[in-house]
């Protein structure tokens, strides 16, 4: 069942970009540059869009709002499920409202789309499990397509999830005169090769572990990105905890200043995630900071990104260079490999970690 490998995790991992190319095959027209979404999936009317999820499907929907604000131009509200479901957030009429979810079956969620369904003009689920109630329940319901996920720790489903909401976006970006023939065959291209761009990532998997030999020894790590590259940082110190029990945060790396900066000395990792792209100077800027207070950095960047701001860092991994706009699904990679590679050090069941359940039923 496993496949060969030791854990369900780690073939989950290196099943993404099989799966991720299957979820772009199923969506994407047999000529490679148009969009094969359901009919419904129609945003030219739609002015706002609200995401809802729990844990590492929200992280998801964090990642999506940059490409719905910025490719489509459509703004976007995020929230946790459990929040949202108790605030009762007045919504438009003429919004959508998205809910996130692997299993489907999440309880929070499920009643975040229970009170969403009479405000809103669609509900719209993103799911890995098709007969799931979050699918039977909404309006319109995209299948992820990541194949059964049984490790606790999220891993394709993330990613695949991220692949259907590209999509998404881009569809809006074309329904709202933002994107053309031209330049929707340019982005499609680009999220056809990150599978090719994961193999490559997954093939750092050694060089990850001798680095997470070191992690292991550590109390608290800090995850560090900007722009989309934040959310990312919240689902690499997430994963992490999860599987190592090692406490880690994610922050936004303009935010350092405001508190956590005082954390840092020699014993704190600080792993940036920070593709060479328009955010990379203030991230390097945020990352000398911490070494000037002898933080132990691990700069995750691509070839030019490295060759720039990698000396003095306590170590680098070099991704392949990713189109700017998907660069998170490609960075998942690393941030999986590290939490998992980590937890293996210690000797954690990675699989099975404690007090967690693949699907929480209950709030
Ligand atoms: O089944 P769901 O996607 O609704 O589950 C949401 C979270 O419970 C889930 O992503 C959780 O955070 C994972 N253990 C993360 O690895």
């Amino acid at each position: 069942e496993k496949a060969g490998f030791k854990h369900f995790m780690a073939k989950e991992i290196a099943e993404q970009p099989v799966v991720i190319a299957d979820a772009l095959k199923h969506y994407i027209g047999t000529d490679g540059t148009s969009l094969n979404l359901p009919p419904e999936v129609d945003f030219a009317t739609v002015d706002r869009i609200t995401m809802v999820a729990c844990g590492t499907a929200s992280y998801a929907c964090h990642v999506a709002k940059y490409w719905f604000e910025q490719i489509a131009g459509l703004p976007a509200e995020i929230d946790i499920a459990s929040e949202f479901r108790y605030r009762e957030p007045p919504l438009s009429p003429t919004s959508w409202a998205l809910f996130v979810s692997q299993s489907g079956e999440t309880a929070d969620t499920l009643a975040a789309l229970r009170y969403a369904k009479d405000h809103v003009a669609k509900t719209v689920s993103v799911v890995n499990v098709p007969t799931s109630s979050i699918a039977r329940e909404s309006d319109l319901s995209l299948p992820i397509l990541a194949g059964v996920e049984v490790g606790v720790a999220s891993t394709k489903a993330f990613t695949c999830q991220l692949t259907v909401l590209a999509l998404l976006a881009l569809k809006a970006a074309v329904d709202r005169g933002r994107l053309d023939a031209a330049g929707l065959a340019t982005h499609l291209s680009a999220l056809r090769n990150l599978p090719g761009l994961m193999n490559h990532a997954l093939s750092l998997s050694q060089a990850i572990a001798d680095i997470a030999e070191e992690l292991a020894e550590a109390q608290d790590i800090l995850f560090l990105g900007r722009g989309a590259m934040y959310p990312m940082a919240l689902e690499g110190a997430l994963k992490l905890k999860e599987i190592s029990y090692i406490h880690a945060e994610g922050y936004a790396s303009g935010e350092l200043k405001h508190g956590p900066i005082a954390l840092i000395d020699a014993r704190v990792p600080v792993i940036v995630m920070a593709p060479r792209d328009a955010l990379f100077e203030k991230t390097v800027s945020n990352m000398q900071e911490v070494m000037a207070r002898h933080g132990k950095v691990l700069l995750i960047s691509d070839a030019q990104g490295v060759a720039e701001a990698g000396s003095g860092t306590w170590a680098t991994l070099t991704l392949p260079e990713a189109p700017p706009a998907f660069a998170p699904i490609l960075y998942a990679v690393p941030a999986q490999l590290l939490a998992y590679h980590t937890a293996i050090a210690k000797g954690t069941d990675v699989d099975q970690p404690r007090n967690l359940a693949k699907s929480v039923t209950v709030e």
